[in-house]
């Protein structure tokens, strides 16, 4: 399955959380890119720019995705960089959106806390994050759930999740 969204929608936890419950393996591609590379995200986009960075996301989301039985959490740019990546997912590869404010998303990646997300790193990130999530938002909806990230804690995501995999029905 695969996980999408924005910057701080918490795929990463929520990955790890569904791992937990599933026993299925959780990857995270900006991880897999860093692993990979040897380099931090940060260090790829001064060093060699976002297309570089692109492409090498690209490459590694695509080859996770063809595994059985993980959770695959994207980056955030992921499902909207190239025309079609959402229609590219396999028809039983279950996309879940993750769906969170720009203010929220702000709130927790801006805070200088965690991880360095280099698109964020400007003088308005409120306004960077309201301009990138309306960008995105045709591709993250074509998910085929969507749950609500700013409400629920990355726990009830994953249980949810695994609901919709085991085919337990929900009122929603
Ligand atoms: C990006 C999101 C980041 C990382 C990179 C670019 C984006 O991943 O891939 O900084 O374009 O939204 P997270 O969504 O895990 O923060």
């Amino acid at each position: 399955m695969a996980l999408v969204g924005f910057m701080g929608a918490g795929k990463s936890r929520v990955a790890r959380e569904l791992s937990r419950l599933l026993g299925w393996e959780s990857l995270d591609v900006d991880q897999e890119v860093e692993r990979r590379t040897g380099r931090s995200i940060p260090v790829i986009f001064r060093d060699e720019g976002e297309a570089a960075f692109r492409l090498l996301e690209a490459e590694v989301t695509e080859e996770l995705l063809q595994r059985d039985r993980v959770i695959v959490a994207t980056g955030g740019g992921w499902a909207a960089a190239a025309p079609g990546r959402m229609e590219s997912l396999a028809s039983d590869t279950l996309s879940v959106w993750l769906r969170i404010s720009p203010e929220e998303a702000v709130r927790r990646v801006g805070s200088g806390r965690g991880r360095v997300r280099p698109l964020l790193r400007v003088a308005d990130p409120l306004a960077e994050a309201q301009r990138l999530l309306a960008d995105r938002e045709p591709a993250y909806s074509q998910a085929r759930l969507t749950l609500d990230a700013d409400r629920f804690p990355p726990r009830a995501i994953a249980r949810r999740i695994r609901d919709e995999i085991l085919g337990i029905p929900h009122g929603d």
